[in-house]
């Protein structure tokens, strides 16, 4: 059964200009998928994920979440997810200390006795928290409150998990940390998470689908790399080589997976060598053939480098061609 089978989804909020905030949304996932929902600001994504988890009913449009009616059945799908807003605050009580407060949660969460005193120090300890664990959250940084709605939300026992840009607010350590943690929970947990973020590289390390939205639309959507690998997006890999050049030069693009154009040249600074620069649209399976090219024959390989394409090319790719003129 997928986690999220919806279609149509359609939300405008009232009042506000003629574009709806989400306009006729399809999405499957299915469960272990951690989906990366991306798109500049305005673009619907914390629309979007506030109507999975039940907290915003869609104007129009249908579907399930866990197996949970989208429109009859929000009690449900709001009981057995959990989500990180990007206001982290929500959820904090300001009248128990950070412990307190994930003490507090933790059977919400289905975590008691042992079991949850274990992962509460556990994620004290992985947040960077364990000097605040008795500490009041008025006097936490706003980082630190970032990472006790996180530590709240990781508690979660919950089949799907939704992170409104998590790691937005942390330092590198805390940013790394988060990261760890998600990774974590769908390897070891087997939780499917949604999560939105504005950083293009967290995205690529943590996500196995990627969601492009922009003005309320999914421009894109699949697996993470073959989002990279879809548009085309031509780059370089560079190899210096020494070997019998006549062999070398029997290769050709079709032998290299997305190859489009093959350069041979003669660097000046070492006679002896080739460079050779093929440009393809696969930088991954290119590298992966030339590798076995290279063994193959007995060259020896002095360097080799990729300028491979990244989600922030695509991104901006996409984005650009849904631009309006
Ligand atoms: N409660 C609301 N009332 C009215 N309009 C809203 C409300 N929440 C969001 N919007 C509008 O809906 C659109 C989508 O907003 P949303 O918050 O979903 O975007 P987002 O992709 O999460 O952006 P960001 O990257 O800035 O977080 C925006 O145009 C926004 O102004
Ligand atoms: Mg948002």
């Amino acid at each position: 059964m997928a986690i999220v089978d919806i279609q149509g989804i359609k939300k405008q909020y009232p009042g506000v200009g003629r574009e709806p905030a989400l306009d006729r949304i399809d999405l499957r996932l299915e469960p272990g998928t951690v989906l990366g929902l991306l798109g500049p600001n305005g673009a619907g994504k914390t629309t979007f994920i506030k109507i999975l988890a039940g907290l915003l009913v869609p104007d129009a449009g249908r579907g399930t979440v866990l197996g949970y009616d989208l429109w009859r059945q929000a009690a449900e799908i709001r009981a057995h997810v959990s989500l990180v807003a990007p206001t982290a605050d929500v959820g904090i009580d300001n009248n128990l200390t950070v412990r307190q407060n994930l003490v507090f949660w933790a059977p919400v969460y289905g975590l008691y006795g042992k079991a949850a005193r274990q992962r509460i120090v556990e994620l004290l300890e992985r947040l960077g928290l364990a000097d605040k664990a008795d500490a009041w959250p008025m006097h936490l940084s706003a980082g630190q409150r970032q990472r006790l709605a996180l530590a709240r939300s990781l508690l979660a026992e919950t089949p799907l998990l939704f992170l409104d840009e998590p790691t937005n607010k942390l330092d590198r350590e805390g940013t790394q940390a988060v990261r760890e943690l998600i990774a974590e929970l769908n390897i070891e947990r087997g939780v499917t998470i949604v999560l939105t973020t504005h950083v293009m590289e967290e995205a690529e390390e943590l996500c196995t689908e990627i969601a492009i939205l922009q003005h309320g639309q999914i421009r894109q959507h699949g697996p993470t790399y073959d989002v990279i690998a879809s548009l085309g997006i031509v780059r370089p890999v560079q190899l210096i080589l020494q070997g019998d050049p006549e062999a070398m030069s029997s290769l050709a693009t079709r032998d290299l997976m997305g190859a489009v154009k093959l350069e041979w040249a003669q660097p000046e600074w070492a006679p002896g060598d080739k460079e050779l620069t093929v440009w393809t649209r696969d930088t991954r399976g290119t590298t992966a053939d030339l590798l076995a090219w290279v063994m193959r024959h007995g060259y020896r390989l002095v360097r080799i480098q990729s300028a491979r394409v990244t989600l922030d090319d695509v991104f901006r790719q996409v984005l650009d061609a849904g631009r309006p003129n």
